[in-house]
């Protein structure tokens, strides 16, 4: 997978795919992550890429043609491209978005600052615009990170084990059981004895039915949505 990302920030981007397992995935060939300066691209030699808004009001608004610029150089000669728009007024991420875009071939993701970029390049250029929840950040770059952290780790061969992605919350609507390590016994309290017992079938069902009682008790909403799909 090709990931370019635009941003007037690209420091902020820089932590978060130089570690751990979004960097093996990288190392390993799996994922390919470039960032793009914006600022390079600026109108001026000062690097200006925002603007008054038309009509007037507080808040400047992201220019037309740095971004325009930049595509059209980030997907030339591209056919089979998907350009993401990172905004609090998008379609709130959630995990079958997630499996959704771990199958694409490359993504282009825009990160907007100040009260948004242009409507005109959104009309133009963009084909799925992405929030991650009802609360506003000072910038897309974050959301950016939190949506391709989710997105690679569904990739076979990003996290060691893949079964374990598939026993992710959210997977099937359900949330995960709780999960215990060795010692068996920490400050009195002791691991479920079934855990221990080495029975696979009844762990299996037993972590099944934590599921289930957990997502009744922390999610009524997804618990509702899961007796439906079942
Ligand atoms: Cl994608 N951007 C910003 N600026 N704020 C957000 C967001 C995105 N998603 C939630 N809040």
């Amino acid at each position: 997978m090709q990931i370019d990302i635009i941003t007037c920030q690209p420091e902020l981007l820089v932590s978060p795919f130089s570690h751990s397992i979004l960097k093996r995935a990288q190392d390993k060939g799996l994922v390919q992550i470039q960032l793009h300066d914006l600022r390079k691209f600026g109108i001026n030699s000062y690097g200006q890429i925002d603007d008054y808004a038309y009509g007037g009001g507080a808040g400047m608004v992201m220019r037309c043609e740095p971004l325009d610029v930049l595509l059209n150089q980030i997907t030339k000669n591209k056919t089979d491209f998907l350009v993401v728009y990172m905004t609090p007024d998008g379609q709130t991420l959630n995990q079958k978005l997630s499996n959704q875009l771990s199958l694409r071939k490359h993504i282009v993701i825009i990160c907007g600052h100040y009260k948004g970029i242009d409507q005109r390049i959104r009309d133009k250029w963009v084909d799925l615009e992405i929030s991650i929840g009802d609360y506003v950040l000072t910038g897309g770059e974050l959301a950016a990170a939190v949506t391709i952290d989710s997105m690679l780790r569904l990739i076979p061969g990003v996290i060691s084990d893949e079964t374990s992605a598939l026993t992710d919350s959210f997977q099937d609507d359900l949330l995960a059981p709780p999960v215990y390590t060795r010692p068996p016994v920490f400050d009195g309290r002791e691991v479920p004895e079934i855990l221990l017992s080495g029975h696979e079938k009844k762990i299996e069902e037993w972590r099944f039915n934590q599921s289930i009682e957990r997502t009744k008790h922390r999610r009524p909403d997804l618990y509702v949505k899961w007796t439906l799909g079942e």
